[in-house]
């Protein structure tokens, strides 16, 4: 998710540092970030002087401090509260204090983070992006309980300037987006699991009975498996009820190490990148 918002901040004039501890997914982002940018040249949609224009916004560190003279911060780490806060003690330190810590989680209590941070906790915001970030037309905006009503007010311009629509939604485990959106892909587990039909039947009727762009079990795929259970625990946890437990079939495929598109495998195989 970093990646696809360093991107789309970079498409829309901002000049964007992508920091990652490992040098490898920098490389993987630089090369990605590249190929994203010269299919739209090569559609058409853009011309070659955006493109330049963009990837001269972009830069790459493997350290915070490299962007210390930034002017705001999303962290969008793997969704493990202990990590998370350990990277917002350090934005705290690195960052100037009137920069915004946003966090791009999917779904852990934004109040809960920016605890880490105590008396900056009214710099801290959700700014909930989705997958993938340069098509997705939304920004989930998550308060916590001690943020400024100029925090919100700063992260709803930067949204909007990064041509997304920022909508509110309040502090509860999963926000809005993945309350409602996870339980339905764990219930398409469970109709697979309960041989209600196959993989790409219970797709194909989401697909053409829905409408939806992708069926509920390749979007998983897409989202990974392994994300998808993490959310359901956070759910599971945060509210207290057993109907957000992960399905077992999903549960299973974690385990096996099938985690969707980044595996090749997860429901659904696919043709190594
Ligand atoms: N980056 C940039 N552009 C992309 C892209 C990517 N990763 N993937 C697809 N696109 C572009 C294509 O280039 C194409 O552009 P064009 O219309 O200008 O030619 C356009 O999107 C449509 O792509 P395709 O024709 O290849 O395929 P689809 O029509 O199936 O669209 C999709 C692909 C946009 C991914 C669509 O299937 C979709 O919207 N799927 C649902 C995605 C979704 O639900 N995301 C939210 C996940 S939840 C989340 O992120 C929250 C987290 O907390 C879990």
């Amino acid at each position: 998710m970093g990646s696809g918002i360093a991107l789309t901040a970079a498409q829309s004039g901002i000049t964007a540092v992508q920091i990652d501890v490992s040098q490898p997914a920098l490389d993987k982002a630089k090369a990605s970030h590249a190929k994203s940018l010269a299919r739209l040249v090569e559609k058409g949609k853009i011309q070659q002087a955006d493109a330049d224009a963009a990837l001269s916004r972009l830069s790459y560190a493997t350290s915070m401090g490299d962007a210390k003279a930034s002017d705001w911060v999303v962290e969008a780490a793997t969704e493990n509260v202990e990590l998370k806060k350990k990277i917002f003690k350090e934005m705290q330190a690195t960052f100037r204090d009137d920069v915004v810590l946003a966090t791009n989680t999917s779904s852990i209590s934004i109040t809960d983070l920016a605890s880490a941070v105590g008396k900056d906790a009214s710099r801290v915001i959700g700014m909930h992006f989705f997958n993938p970030v340069p098509i997705m037309k939304l920004v989930e905006v998550i308060k916590g309980l001690a943020t400024s009503d100029e925090t919100t007010a700063r992260t709803i311009a930067l949204a909007t300037a990064m041509g997304k629509t920022a909508v509110p939604a309040n502090d509860r485990a999963g926000f809005v987006s993945n309350r409602v959106l996870m339980p339905m892909i764990n219930e398409a587990f469970y109709a697979w699991m309960e041989g209600v039909a196959e993989p790409k039947d219970i797709d194909q009727i989401m697909l053409l009975g829905c409408n939806f762009p992708m069926g509920p079990l390749r979007l998983a795929d897409f989202i990974g498996l392994d994300v998808c259970h993490d959310i359901m625990m956070v759910l599971y946890r945060e509210l207290g009820n057993p109907k957000f437990f992960p399905c077992p079939r999903l549960r299973q495929l974690v385990q096996a190490g099938r985690l969707g598109d980044k595996s090749g495998h997860g429901v659904f195989q696919y043709p190594a990148k």
